[in-house]
C-alpha cells in the first residue's frame, strides 16, 4: 500500500488507459477509491485494478471515502463543481483540462485551495516532459538566442475517429466542451509554457465537419451531430517584445507528418518529434557565427539521465513530489487560468474579428 491515498473521479477512457495503472509506480501512493456517476464504471474499475472502494457520486466519496489526493477524470462541463467539493472538503487535487470554463470559476477554485490549505494542480502535463523541460533549459542558456516565435499544432481526427472507448463521445461536440477545450488546451498550454503569458490574440475558427461516425468501442456506428461548435482552429498570439506565436487545432486532422512543436529563435530552432510515451530529445538547428557552424544538431542528454517511459500519470509524481518536499508542484493552476482567459477570449475574437487583449498571467 502507498502511502498517499488517491481517489479517482471519472472511470473513462483517459482514467482506465493513463491513471489506473500508474498510479501505483507514479508515486508512493495506491488508489483507494473510483467513482463514475456510471456505477459500472467504477465497479469495473475496482474489478480490474484492484481497488477497494467504488462510489456513484462524488458527494458520498467525500462523506464515506479515507483519501488524501482527488484526480478529477470526468467530462469537461462537470469539472468545476466537482472540483469545489472536492476542495471544499480539504483535498488535495488534480484537475483534468480545462479544470473550469470561465476565469471566475478558476479564481474560486484557486481561492478555496488556499482556504482549505490544499494543493491544487491543473493537467495537461506538457510542462514536464522531458523534451520540453530539455527545450526550456536550452532557451535559458541561450542555445537559440532571442527566442521570437513558435508554432504548435495540436490536432486529431476526433475522441470517437481514433480513441477507442466504452462512454459515449457525443459530449466532446456539445457547447461547454469541443475541440478547443479538449485540444487546444494542449496546443496553448505548450506556446504559453515556452514563451511566457500572451498580452493578445486573434483567432479563426471553423465547423468543418458537421456529422461524425464513432469508429470504435461500444458506440461504434453512432452518429454524431457536430454541427453545433467549431472543430477547426488557428490562433495567432502577440506575446509582447517581437515575440509571436501560433497554435492550429482541432478535430479536422484524420493525419499529418507536420512537426508538432516548433521554436525559433535569432541563433536557431528547435523542433520536437510527435509525443509518444517516449518523448525524444528535440532537435535543434544552430547557426553559430563565433564557431562557423551552421546545421542540425541532436543534443544528448546532459543534466540527467533521460527518464525512458513516461506517462499522464506524472501529475500524481508532481504532486506528491510538492506535498513531500514544500517545493511548488511544476502543474501550476495560475498558468490553467491563463489558459482558461485565452480560451474565453477566441469566441471573443471570432466574434468581433480581431484581437482581444489578454490580462492574466502565471
Ligand atoms: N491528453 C489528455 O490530457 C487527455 C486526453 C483525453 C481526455 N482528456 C480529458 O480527460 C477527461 C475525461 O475524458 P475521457 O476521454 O476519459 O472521457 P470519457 O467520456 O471516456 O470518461 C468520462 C467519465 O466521467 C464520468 N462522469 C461524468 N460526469 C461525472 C460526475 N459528475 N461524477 C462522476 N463521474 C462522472 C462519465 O460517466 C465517464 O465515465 C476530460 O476532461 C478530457 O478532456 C485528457
Amino acid at each position: 500500500m502507498g502511502k498517499w491515498r488517491v481517489a479517482v473521479i471519472g472511470c473513462g477512457m483517459f482514467a482506465n488507459k493513463q491513471y489506473f495503472p500508474y498510479i501505483p509506480t507514479a508515486a508512493d501512493a495506491c488508489c483507494v477509491a473510483a467513482c463514475d456517476i456510471v456505477e459500472e464504471r467504477a465497479r469495473q474499475a475496482c474489478e480490474e485494478y484492484g481497488i477497494p472502494e467504488w462510489y456513484s457520486n462524488v458527494d458520498d466519496l467525500i462523506d464515506k471515502c479515507n483519501f488524501d489526493i482527488a484526480i478529477n477524470a470526468t467530462n469537461i462541463p462537470a469539472h468545476h463543481e466537482i472540483n469545489m467539493k472536492l476542495l471544499k472538503a480539504g483535498k488535495h487535487l488534480i484537475s483534468q483540462k480545462p479544470a473550469a470554463l470561465t476565469v471566475g470559476d478558476m479564481d474560486m477554485q484557486i481561492e478555496q485551495a488556499k482556504k482549505s490549505n490544499v494543493l491544487f494542480t491543473c493537467v495537461p502535463i506538457h510542462m514536464m516532459r522531458p523534451d520540453i523541460r530539455m527545450a526550456v533549459q536550452m532557451i535559458k542558456d541561450g542555445a537559440i538566442g532571442r527566442v521570437h516565435s513558435v508554432k504548435c499544432t495540436a490536432a486529431h481526427g476526433g475522441p470517437e475517429y481514433w480513441q477507442y472507448r466504452e462512454a459515449d463521445p457525443s459530449w466532446f461536440y456539445e457547447p461547454g466542451a469541443g475541440a478547443l477545450y479538449d485540444m487546444g488546451v494542449h496546443g496553448i498550454q505548450q506556446v504559453t509554457g515556452i514563451m511566457g503569458p500572451a498580452r493578445r490574440l486573434v483567432a479563426m475558427a471553423a465547423t468543418s465537419v458537421k456529422q461524425r461516425r464513432v469508429r470504435s468501442g461500444a458506440y461504434d456506428g453512432k452518429l454524431i451531430q457536430s454541427d453545433k461548435i467549431p472543430d477547426n482552429y488557428i490562433i495567432s498570439f502577440d506575446f509582447g517584445d517581437d515575440r509571436i506565436g501560433l497554435v492550429s487545432t482541432g478535430f479536422c486532422e484524420l493525419a499529418t507528418r507536420c512537426v508538432p512543436l516548433e521554436i525559433f529563435g535569432s541563433e536557431g530552432t528547435i523542433s520536437f518529434d510527435p509525443p509518444g510515451y517516449i518523448f525524444a530529445n528535440p532537435k535543434v538547428y544552430i547557426d553559430s557565427l563565433d564557431s562557423g557552424i551552421r546545421g542540425w544538431v541532436e543534443p544528448m542528454d546532459w543534466l540527467r539521465p533521460h527518464p525512458g517511459s513516461f506517462n499522464q500519470c506524472c501529475c500524481l509524481t508532481d504532486m506528491v513530489h510538492a506535498l513531500e518536499t514544500g517545493e511548488p508542484p511544476i502543474l501550476s493552476p495560475y498558468h490553467a487560468r491563463h489558459i482558461i482567459e485565452i480560451l474565453c477570449a477566441i469566441p471573443k475574437s471570432l466574434e468581433i474579428g480581431g484581437y482581444v487583449e489578454l490580462h492574466t498571467t502565471f
